[in-house]
This record gives structure tokens, C-alpha cells and sequence, in this order.
């Protein structure tokens, strides 16, 4: 009936389970059908099902018992239909020819999976009720049209981060908490179908000779996939999704990321073209942050933005955005972050912002920002202002460069005028740790002043950190610079909290 999309039978077919012995529901062959009976006729437990006709599985029971035994009922049968979705999608996923399915339309596609659902699940004897049934049917189309098991997650809004180790073990980021998720691969091989068919779209590949690949979703995710032998316990993947909406600044007050006195701060030097470093640790919410900066910038300037993984979305119009790209399969065609900053230069930008600086692009980054392009931001990964800076310091050095410390400290110094650093504290939550302004050099060594700072006090019994933002108490290096620029900041703003 479906021979298009079904899978060449093997020489000596395995044996299939027998159909059931009781009479079939009059349903079965035409998919969602209508007399479709309760769950609770339902009887599988592993291999075939045998239908058993409706009240031969129930017993009579006493009255007072009736509401503990249906919650019981209710766990079981949950738990069963568990286990018949998993032997069902795999029965699917033996016997579906996928590559075929690959080339048909949508409608095509979800009939067809429609048809071969309702044949194994009758040759199984098992029945579904209707809103069971289009779960399946939904499940098996993302198998052959999506990412399989990443598909509903990818969907599900809440979700921000995606983390597979192997195939049975999927955490997800829900409110900056990690969750194990009930979503499973079906084995490692699912699993790398899966990876192959993200990585393939965008022309790379993922071998032993090649394990690991960074890609973009189609919805512009972000993606990282590395596989065994060097994953040792099967494939590791990482998604970052993307946010349509990103946090702007007003979001990121209202989340406690930082505060309106901080944000006032923060426009001020943004809007008067200080060099900006925002830096953090893995998923600290760097970009997050560096996105709802730019948001200062005037739309009258022309934005160059060079990214591995297109990831900003600045709301001005005159805006440039660039991908880095690594090489292709034979090893061609590679174009770096320092390829592409070096050609902005030419392209006559008013502000450069780098997705990240981490190699040795450092040089070309910290040289326009020294000449002519104030006001450009970049991030790096570093655990505070200082390291942050030693973090560029190793930069330079290991992209070759030979230049005395000293000079390179001047270079930095005379390049970066603020440092943000960016924290996920222990309890998930997201917040501008510091505000950190570079002054210029002490002898041989960069000096520094703190602004702002995030004041940790304690913890609560659910482990929630309780804190509170401050200023310093130092005046701002930049006091002159704002008012001459017309920011003439209030000096209320610099003044440490004081807490009852
Ligand atoms: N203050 C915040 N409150 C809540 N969620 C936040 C906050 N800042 C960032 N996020 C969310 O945290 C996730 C990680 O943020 P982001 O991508 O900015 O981190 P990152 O430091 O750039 O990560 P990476 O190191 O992987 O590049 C995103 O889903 C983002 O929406
Ligand atoms: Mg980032």
C-alpha cells in the first residue's frame, strides 16, 4: 500500500508479532477513526497486544476505594502507553524507508505516516484514543521531516537551551535551571541520523574523521555536535535557541539582571562611544547583553556585526551583519572573524561589534577601537574584569605577535574603556556582576576602578542568593566625556545603596 516509503524487505523477514487474537476495532485502517475505545481497554506490556473486549479487564471494586485506584489506574496506564509509543516508534523506525519519505510534501508525508501508524499499531492489536493517536502521528512527521526527539523541544518556547549526552539523556534549560527532560533517542544511530541531517543542510559533515561541527539551525539556533570516538559515551549536542524577541533593556531590569541606575550608566557610555567588553562565562548572557546594548547606539551610525553564529539583532537600519565560516569538507573556503573584521575596516563603519573575540582577531579588534572606531563592543570569556584583560593579553600573545608586555597593556588600555562582566550565579539566575571602568596605566600595570557592582548577602533555604546592586562610590573616569556629550548623570547615581 505505501511501497514508495517503506523499506525493501529484508531476504528472511523477522517474524512479526501475531495480530490479535480478539476482534479488531472496526476502526483500524483508517487512522484517527471515531469508535476508537478508552484507555483503559488497552493491554500491552512488551511485543504483541492482545485486544481484550472492553469490562473483561475490570474487576468490580468497592466504592470507597474508587478514587485511590483511578489515580493508580490513571499512573498505570500512562506508563503503559509510554511503553507502546516507544516499541511502536521503533517498529516505525525499522520499517520506514526515510530517505524516501525525505522527497515527499507535507500532506503526502503525513498520510502516509497516517496509513503505516495505523497498520503496525493494528498488526500490534493496540488501540489509541484520538488525542493519543495525533501525538503519534505528530512524533513520527518530526521524525522524518524535523529533528525526531529535538523537534518538540525546539518548539516548546520555555526551553532556551538544548543538551544531549547520548541518546538517553536529554537536559533542558528552563528558566536558567537544567532539567533531565523525558525526551529520549531511540539509540546512538537515531541520534547521529539526527546530527547528520542538521549538519548535512548546511553542507559540513560529522564523521569520526570529523567529530565534532558547529551549524546553525534553520531557525537560526545555534548548534554544536561532537561524536564518538572522542564523545565517549555517544554524540554530545548543545542548542542554543534562538530568541525572535531577545531581552532588551527594559527586560533585563525587570529580571533583576541589573538595575535602572546601571542602565542609565550604561546608555551614557554607549551613546558616547566608549570601547565596550562584555565578558562571562559560557552562557552568562554576554550576547544577551551585548544585543541590549546596542540598542543605545544611535540609528544614524553605520553597525558592522561579525559573528561565528549570527546571533544579534540590533533594531537599527543602517546595520552590515557577517558570518565567519569554517573550512568546507575538503578543507576549503574558510573565512575567519579576523578576515572579516579586517575587511569591515574598509567598509567604512562608524561602530564594529564583534560576536566574540577569542583568537587572533584580538589584534585587528583592539586596533580599531584605538583608531576611529570608539564606541565598538565585542565579548570574551572571563570570570571578571581583570582576568578579562589577561584573557586579551594571552590573546595577543598567542596570535603571534611579538610585542613587549608593556605595550601590549598600553594597547589594551588605551582600547577598552569599560569592562561588563556578565554571571549565571548558582541559582540560575542571570546578572551584571560589575561594572568596571579601565583608567588607563600604573607603571606597568592597567588600572582599574569598579562602578557598579552586585552585592551578595546570603542565601535563602530554597538556595535563591540574596543581593542587591550598588554603586561603588567612585566617580565615574567618563564624568567629563558624558556632560561634554550632554549625559550629565546625577551624582545620586554613584552613590553606594544603603540597605535597612
Ligand atoms: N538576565 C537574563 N535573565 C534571563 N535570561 C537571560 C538573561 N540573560 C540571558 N538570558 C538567557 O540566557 C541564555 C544564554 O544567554 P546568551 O546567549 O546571551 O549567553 P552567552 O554568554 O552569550 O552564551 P555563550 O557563552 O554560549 O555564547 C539565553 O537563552 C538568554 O535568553
Ligand atoms: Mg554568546
Amino acid at each position: 500500500m505505501f511501497s514508495r516509503y517503506k523499506k525493501e524487505a529484508p531476504s528472511a523477514p523477522a517474524p512479526r508479532p501475531k495480530p490479535a487474537a480478539a476482534p479488531r476495532p472496526s476502526t483500524a485502517g483508517t487512522g484517527n477513526g471515531a469508535a476508537l475505545r478508552e484507555p483503559s481497554n488497552l493491554k500491552p506490556t512488551g511485543g504483541a497486544v492482545n485486544a481484550v473486549s472492553p469490562g473483561t479487564m475490570r474487576k468490580p471494586m468497592p466504592k470507597s476505594a474508587a478514587v485511590p485506584l483511578a489515580a493508580d489506574k490513571n499512573r498505570k496506564r500512562k506508563e503503559r502507553l509510554g511503553e507502546i509509543k516507544l516499541e511502536l516508534h521503533r517498529a516505525l523506525l525499522d520499517n520506514l524507508n526515510l530517505a524516501a519519505l525525505d522527497n515527499a510534501t507535507e500532506q503526502e508525508l503525513r498520510l502516509e505516516i497516517n496509513s503505516i501508524a495505523t497498520e503496525v499499531l493494528q498488526e500490534k492489536g493496540i488501540v489509541l484514543n484520538r488525542e493519543e493517536r495525533t501525538t503519534l502521528n505528530q512524533e513520527l512527521y518530526d521524525e522524518v521531516k524535523g529533528l525526531g526527539p529535538l523537534e518538540s523541544l525546539l518548539k516548546d518556547e520555555s526551553v532556551s537551551d538544548i543538551l544531549v549526552n547520548g541518546p538517553h539523556q536529554i537536559f533542558v534549560e528552563r528558566d536558567g535551571k537544567l532539567q533531565l527532560s523525558d525526551v529520549t533517542f531511540k539509540d546512538e544511530k537515531h541520534l547521529l541520523r539526527i546530527i547528520d541531517k542538521i549538519v548535512s543542510a548546511v553542507g559540513r559533515r560529522v564523521d569520526e574523521m570529523n567529530p565534532y561541527v558547529d551549524a546553525r539551525l534553520q531557525d537560526g539556533s545555534r548548534f554544536n555536535a561532537m561524536v564518538p570516538p572522542i564523545a565517549v559515551d555517544g554524540s554530545l549536542v548543545s542548542i542554543r535557541k534562538f530568541k525572535k524577541d531577545k531581552l532588551g533593556i527594559d527586560d533585563l531590569v525587570q529580571f533583576g539582571a541589573f538595575t535602572e541606575e546601571m542602565a542609565a550608566y550604561l546608555q551614557a557610555a554607549v551613546a558616547t562611544r566608549l570601547n565596550v567588553i562584555v565578558s562571562g562565562g559560557t552562557g552568562s548572557g554576554k550576547t544577551t547583553t551585548l544585543n541590549a546594548l546596542s540598542s543605545f547606539i544611535d540609528d544614524s551610525e553605520r553597525i558592522l556585526t561579525i559573528e561565528d553564529t549570527a546571533e544579534l539583532q540590533l533594531q537599527q537600519t543602517h546595520v552590515g551583519r557577517m558570518e565567519s565560516r569554517p573550512p568546507n569538507v575538503e578543507g576549503k573556503g574558510a573565512v575567519s572573524p579576523r578576515d572579516c573584521l579586517k575587511n569591515a575596516l574598509r567598509m567604512r563603519p562608524d561602530r564594529i561589534i564583534v560576536g566574540e573575540t577569542r583568537g587572533e582577531e584580538v589584534i585587528d579588534m583592539l586596533q580599531a577601537m584605538n583608531t576611529g572606531h570608539d564606541g565598538s563592543m565585542t565579548t570574551i570569556h572571563a570570570n571578571s574584569a581583570r582576568d578579562g584583560v589577561s584573557r586579551l593579553e594571552n590573546m595577543i600573545a598567542m596570535s603571534g605577535i611579538e610585542m613587549p608586555l608593556k605595550a601590549m597593556r598600553s594597547q589594551i588600555a588605551s582600547a577598552v574603556h569599560l569592562i561588563v562582566q556578565a554571571s549565571r550565579l548558582q541559582d540560575g539566575t542571570r546578572r551584571m556582576t560589575s561594572i568596571t571602568e579601565v583608567t588607563g596605566m600604573e607603571g606597568d600595570v592597567i588600572s582599574m576602578q569598579e562602578v557598579f557592582r552586585f552585592q551578595r548577602t546570603g542565601l535563602t533555604p530554597e538556595n535563591k542568593i540574596v543581593g542587591h546592586f550598588t554603586a561603588t562610590g567612585v566617580r565615574s573616569h567618563f564624568s567629563e566625556r558624558f556632560k561634554m556629550w550632554g549625559y550629565d548623570l546625577p551624582a545620586h547615581l554613584f552613590e553606594p545603596t544603603r540597605m535597612e
